[in-house]
């Protein structure tokens, strides 16, 4: 660790309060989301109505799982504004997811939604070991994405000097590290990567850049991958989570002393796993999926949101505020192939653990006669020369770890270097070539 823990001196009293005080603010503040939200979004007062539930029935937590869920879907059929419990005026800010797979889902904001915001991104950097006065390089994307804006205004709550760099021109974001000398990178874990190539490209070793602390978040990563980035660098990488229907990025952060799984800020949201299939809430350490509600959104606020992201709540350590496990997949993410469930990310795990192998690779999911074929395509770790005969031992070197440890016979292909396209925001893990039928 290459920061100091002065940081800690400066933490809120809640990040340590006991679980006791925690709860009662918890339920304070459920009951006045669930009033707002009766009362000024038409949309969930006809869900309670419909289920006989008034925001007077909330006397305890628990009491939250008589509310109905609320999926992306209730967001799209109110599209654009629909969820808002505030005059559209008041909203300062819109979010929106991009719509690739249907309508955008659109976010709003109030000033002091804004401001809470900014706070809990404040707070983040902190758990991650940030300090005011640090140097901050956000290249998650400014825009209609929450990354971006989202880091930016925390970072400089926090009292940071922010470069808002953006995703992409990859050879200008390594000249600006080397010349404004960043404490801090926000970035998604593949971009990083991407810059670590970068940095190499340029005849410039990663590990003598000024970076001390790299947050990572908006799509899944391993523990392989931390190492990965952590050795590249020499930082220490942290875990940020969030969701624009829930706020953004800055819903859970991991800390820099214990590094074992973001920590979820429970003074502004309530987290329960439920399995979802039978939508039943399961007791705390279960794995399940995570459904999120706001405690203090004023434009937005969101009951029971339903976010597919798989993980597991465990009890608080470096803070009084529970954990989430690392995210390592969606429930949308997951491929079923021949009746056995495969992440990415339990791929990503062995191919980290073959260091002949880069850690830039692509599921191909396609078909051959009646059957599904899943393809690995990875690079080799030292191009531009591969060895072919090299590369088909490591190819079938991995297959065979696949067919051992995840239990699905793949097809591995070694790509050229440079073959897999690289991100500049959310890396694209699964490409389906299969015909649709
Ligand atoms: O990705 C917000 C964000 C920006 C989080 C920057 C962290 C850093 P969405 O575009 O709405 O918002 O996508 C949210 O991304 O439901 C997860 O599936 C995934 N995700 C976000 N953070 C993590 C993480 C932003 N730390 C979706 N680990 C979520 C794994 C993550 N998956």
């Amino acid at each position: 660790m290459k920061r100091g823990l002065s940081a800690r001196r400066a933490l809120e009293p809640i990040e340590t309060a006991s679980r006791d005080e925690i709860c009662a603010l918890q339920l304070g503040r459920l009951q006045w989301t669930v009033k707002h939200a009766y009362e000024n979004v038409p949309h969930y007062r006809a869900k309670l109505d419909a289920v006989g539930v008034r925001p007077e029935d909330i006397r305890e937590l628990s009491d939250i799982s008589r509310l109905p869920f609320t999926t992306k879907e209730d967001l799209r059929q109110n599209y654009p504004f629909g969820m808002f419990a505030v005059p559209r005026e008041q909203v300062s800010r819109i979010h929106a997811s991009s719509g690739t797979t249907g309508k955008p889902t659109v976010v709003g904001y109030t000033k002091k939604d804004i401001d809470t915001w900014a706070s809990l991104i404040a707070r983040s950097i902190r758990a991650a070991g940030g300090e005011p006065g640090d140097i901050v390089h956000v290249a998650y994307g400014y825009g209609l994405f929450t990354g971006g804006l989202g880091a930016h205004y925390g970072a400089e709550k926090l009292g940071c000097t922010v470069i808002p760099m953006s995703g992409g021109q990859t050879e200008r974001q390594v000249k600006l590290i080397q010349d404004f000398k960043p404490d801090i990178i926000m970035v998604t874990p593949s971009y990083m990567l991407a810059l670590g190539d970068e940095f190499r490209r340029q005849g410039i070793d990663p590990r003598t850049s000024s970076l001390k602390i790299a947050m990572h978040g908006a799509e899944p990563w391993s523990e392989a991958m931390r190492a990965e980035i952590e050795n590249t660098f020499d930082i220490d990488a942290l875990d940020i989570y969030g969701l624009s229907e829930v706020l953004g990025p800055g819903v859970a952060n991991e800390c820099i002393e214990s590094k074992d799984g973001p920590h979820l800020w429970e003074d502004h949201f309530y987290p329960e796993i439920i399995d979802p299939e039978t939508g039943a809430v399961l007791p705390d350490g279960s794995h399940g999926e995570l459904v999120l509600t706001s405690l203090t959104k004023e434009a937005l606020p969101i009951l029971r949101y339903r976010t597919r992201d798989l993980s597991c709540l465990r009890p608080g350590t470096a803070r009084s505020m529970r954990r989430i496990d690392r995210i390592n997949g969606r429930s949308d993410d997951m491929i079923i192939f021949h009746g056995v469930n495969v992440f990415p990310s339990q791929i990503e795990e062995l191919i980290l653990g073959d260091k002949r192998l880069s850690p830039h690779y692509v599921l191909e999911l396609g078909r051959k006669g009646k059957l599904d074929t899943l393809d690995v395509v990875v690079e080799m770790r030292e191009p531009p020369q591969v060895d072919p005969y090299v590369a088909d031992i490591t190819a079938k070197d991995l297959a065979r770890h696949v067919k051992a440890m995840v239990g699905v016979s793949v097809g591995v292909r070694i790509a050229e270097p440079g073959g897999i396209e690289r991100s500049i925001g959310k890396a694209k893990r699964v490409v389906d070539l299969r015909p649709k039928d």
